[in-house]
């Protein structure tokens, strides 16, 4: 970390024909978009050229939904670097991915190894490096892991890695969770002390970033103290989802972008309709500021102004729907006021989310219209901002994994319902099968291929089609994982698993009530079905 932002430092003192790219897939991507805004941003208060870029697979769109298809493409990464950094003398190239698994990524990390004189490649992710991604990447010679080996040999020099171990990804949650949290942690920690050391002609030290780190263990220490509020957050919109109804964020400031990126999430996560949970930021795309502009244009799911809000969802708004309200004290509190009034006329299940600092006392008007309320206080500090949209991030990724929890979309911490739109995500669903089932990987991957084209039998078209067709397949159609599952619990057709999931709405339900069945069809000597299991 220290190297890295000793090469931003050099970059932000000479920025002449340099940049400095953020670049990674889904919520890895959404970060690398938010913290090159951010410290941009920074750059422009001071009157100082912008040095910082971002790429996401899958374009500007992929900012707001899920468009995980791109993830899968090592050429699209690296074409998408070369163009952006065409005619630069110097690119500090910085690679996010969580897993160390995303092609898209990898493709680019490569490019960088082969144009030294240009590029210098960082990779951020939270795996050892002997157990980065081995799986064949499609049309080209290397894997994710042997890029990272090749950058290992130039370690320290020519590359960089930061891959702290944040836990197993089945409790740091992916890239959603603890590993966004922690990329969040690292890029802004490493960008910060860059910058204070090129404005202020100081030296970048360990204790600037152990300083740094620290006061974000602060957030999570602050943030978690006011669990039982974020409880009460999380049963509400956990009772929205239950009954059919929605939980809107409302955002001011750079919380919007927070909001924004935990919504977009849930889409592929845990298979929700991006109506479940859905994020609105006070300025619309002017408040966004992203590269490709305002995307209303490409429908419904665009649309994320307040004013969209106000005539979209404001109009049908009930007591079965949540509205959390996310603000600052630096922001227009009188607007979220108007705003927390119009809610109000039609729903009391309004809440807030509220940043102040020591001795404010802003929230309170608002926090009279709320049926409950979150105040956190914290000290002044020039990286306030960024610590609230940590706090934010912890409070909302608890609030939609959590209600999602209560809405039956996980079965045994499995997220049974996930979109099987890439080659990771195909090969996620086929283990989750294999572990909940306990039957073979290759009936496993049948039930899943038979779910994905909805066939009794497979053709020989679909078993030799390659997995970039099976994604394709897959992501037009709902709920593929739940119903292979239910096929191979129960040894059934399509059709019946189609019927006991129509049965039971909560999948989670379906699933266990499968399971008992099974286990008593199992229980009977001589049973046809339980010898398939
Ligand atoms: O494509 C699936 C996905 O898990 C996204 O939801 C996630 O944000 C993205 O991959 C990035 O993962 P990683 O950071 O491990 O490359």
């Amino acid at each position: 970390m220290l190297e890295v932002a000793r090469t931003v430092e050099q970059i932000l003192r000479d920025p002449e024909d340099s940049l400095v790219v953020l670049s990674g897939c889904g919520t890895s991507g959404r970060l690398a978009f938010l913290t090159a805004s951010c410290f941009n941003r920074a750059l422009r208060d001071r009157q100082q050229n912008t040095v910082y870029s971002y790429i996401i697979a899958g374009g500007d769109r992929a900012l707001l939904t899920s468009q995980e298809a791109s993830e899968d493409d090592p050429k699209l990464g690296m074409l998408t670097l070369e163009k952006l950094c065409e005619g630069k003398r110097h690119v500090l190239f910085i690679g996010i991915s969580c897993g160390l698994s995303a092609p898209f990524v990898a493709g680019q990390l490569d490019f960088c190894l082969k144009h030294p004189d240009i590029y210098t490649p960082v990779l951020v992710g939270f795996n050892p490096v002997t157990q980065a991604r081995e799986e064949t990447m499609p049309g080209y010679s290397l894997t994710f892991r042997e890029v990272v080996q090749r950058m290992e040999e130039q370690r320290g020099q020519r590359a960089f890695i930061i891959n702290p171990a944040v836990g197993p990804e089945a409790i740091s949650g992916s890239s959603r969770m603890k590993g966004g949290s922690a990329t969040k942690i690292i890029l802004e920690t490493v960008l910060a002390a860059a910058h204070t050391a090129a404005f202020t002609n100081t030296h970048i030290t360990r204790s600037v970033l152990l300083d740094m780190m620290r006061g974000y263990e602060r957030v999570y220490s602050v943030t978690y103290s006011h669990s039982d509020q974020i409880a009460t957050l999380l049963q509400t919109a956990g009772l929205s989802l239950q009954c059919g109804g929605r939980v809107c964020y409302l955002s001011w400031g750079s919380l919007g972008l927070v909001g924004l990126i935990d919504a977009s999430e849930c889409i592929p996560t845990f298979g929700a309709d991006y109506e479940d949970i859905r994020g609105f930021i006070s300025g619309g795309y002017q408040d966004v500021d992203n590269i490709e502009g305002d995307l209303t244009s490409l429908g419904s799911q665009f649309c994320i102004a307040h004013e969209d809000f106000v005539s979209l969802v404001l109009p049908t708004l009930s007591d079965r729907d949540t509205v959390l309200l996310l603000y600052t004290c630096h922001d227009d509190v009188g607007d979220v006021e108007k705003m927390a009034h119009r809610v109000r006329e039609k729903t009391s299940n309004l809440h807030s989310l509220y940043h102040g600092l020591q001795g404010d006392t802003t929230a309170d008007i608002i926090g009279l219209l709320c049926s409950s309320v979150l105040n956190i206080t914290w000290p002044s500090s020039s990286t306030v901002h960024m610590q609230w949209e940590l706090s934010s991030k912890l409070v909302l990724n608890a609030v939609s994994t959590g209600s999602h929890i209560l809405k039956g979309k996980i079965y045994r911490n499995h997220m049974v319902d996930l979109q099987v739109t890439n080659s990771k995500l195909y090969h996620r669903a086929i283990h989750i099968l294999q572990l909940l089932s306990g039957v073979s990987l290759t009936q496993c991957e049948k039930a899943l291929l038979k779910s994905i084209y909805n066939v009794e039998q497979l053709t020989e078209d679909i078993t030799t089609a390659g997995v970039t067709t099976h994604t394709l397949i897959a992501s037009r159609r709902n709920r593929v994982v739940p119903l292979a599952l239910v096929c191979l619990l129960i040894g059934c057709s399509l059709s019946e698993a189609e019927s006991r999931l129509e049965s039971h709405p909560v999948v989670r339900d379906a699933v266990e009530a499968c399971l008992t069945s099974s286990q008593h069809l199992t229980s009977s000597p001589g049973d046809q079905t339980s010898t398939n299991h």
